[in-house]
C-alpha cells in the first residue's frame, strides 16, 4: 500500500482534492431520526442538506485507518438541532477520534448498557469516542456549520440500524440563543 493524501478545508470542511466527493445526507435521508415527524415532513419540499461525510475507501482491513471530515449545517427539526444519524461500530469495541475543526457542536454518546456520554466541541477540540459508545455528531450554533475531522480503525465497519430502530436515548433540544438542553427520549424503543 502507498500512502495518500487529501486536502480538506480548515474553513468548510469540504475536500479541496478534485475527484473526492462527500456523502450528502438530506432530510429526506433522515426520516425517523429526527423525533418530531411533523416538523421534519415541513421541510421534505425543500430537502434541504443536513450534513456531509467522507468515506475515502480506505480498505478495510485489520491496522488501517480510516478518516475524513464531516460537516453538519446548522438548523433545527422542531426544537431538535441538526444532526447526523448517529452508529454503533460492527466491531462494538472500536473508538474513534473526533477533533473540531469549526464551529460549535456536541458528541452525543452511548453504550449498550445505557450510559449516556456528552462532550462539547469546539474549534481545537479533540474527543475520544470509546469502544461499545454509539456516537452522533450535533451542531447547537445557529449560524455556522460543525465541522470535525475523525480517524477510526478501517475495519470498524458501521451499524446505522440499532440506532434507526431504537434512537439514542436522549435528545438535544435547542431552547434559546446558544443554550440547549438534553432531555430522555419519548419515542426510545427498549
Ligand atoms: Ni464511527
Amino acid at each position: 500500500m502507498h500512502s495518500s493524501k487529501t486536502k480538506f478545508s480548515f474553513k468548510n470542511g469540504l475536500s479541496l482534492t478534485e475527484g473526492i466527493e462527500s456523502l450528502k445526507r438530506y432530510a429526506t435521508n433522515l426520516k425517523g431520526i429526527f423525533s418530531d415527524a411533523k416538523s421534519l415532513e415541513k421541510i421534505l419540499e425543500k430537502n434541504p442538506l443536513i450534513y456531509e461525510f467522507y468515506d475515502l475507501g480506505v480498505e478495510e482491513k485489520p491496522g488501517n485507518l480510516a478518516y475524513g471530515t464531516s460537516i453538519v449545517y446548522p438548523g433545527v427539526v422542531g426544537k431538535e438541532f441538526y444532526m447526523t444519524k448517529g452508529h454503533f461500530h460492527t466491531v462494538l469495541d472500536t473508538a474513534e477520534v473526533y477533533l473540531c475543526i469549526s464551529g460549535r457542536g456536541l458528541m452525543l454518546m452511548e453504550n449498550p448498557e445505557g450510559i449516556t456520554e456528552i462532550q462539547e466541541l469546539t474549534p481545537g477540540e479533540a474527543v475520544l469516542v470509546p469502544g461499545r459508545f454509539a456516537h452522533r455528531s450535533i451542531n447547537i450554533s445557529d449560524t455556522e456549520p460543525l465541522v470535525t475531522f475523525f480517524t477510526f480503525a478501517a475495519d470498524a465497519g458501521h451499524d446505522y440500524g440499532t440506532i434507526e430502530q431504537k434512537g439514542f436515548r436522549k435528545l438535544v433540544l435547542r431552547t434559546g440563543d446558544g443554550t440547549y438542553e438534553v432531555v430522555d427520549n419519548p419515542n426510545w424503543k427498549a
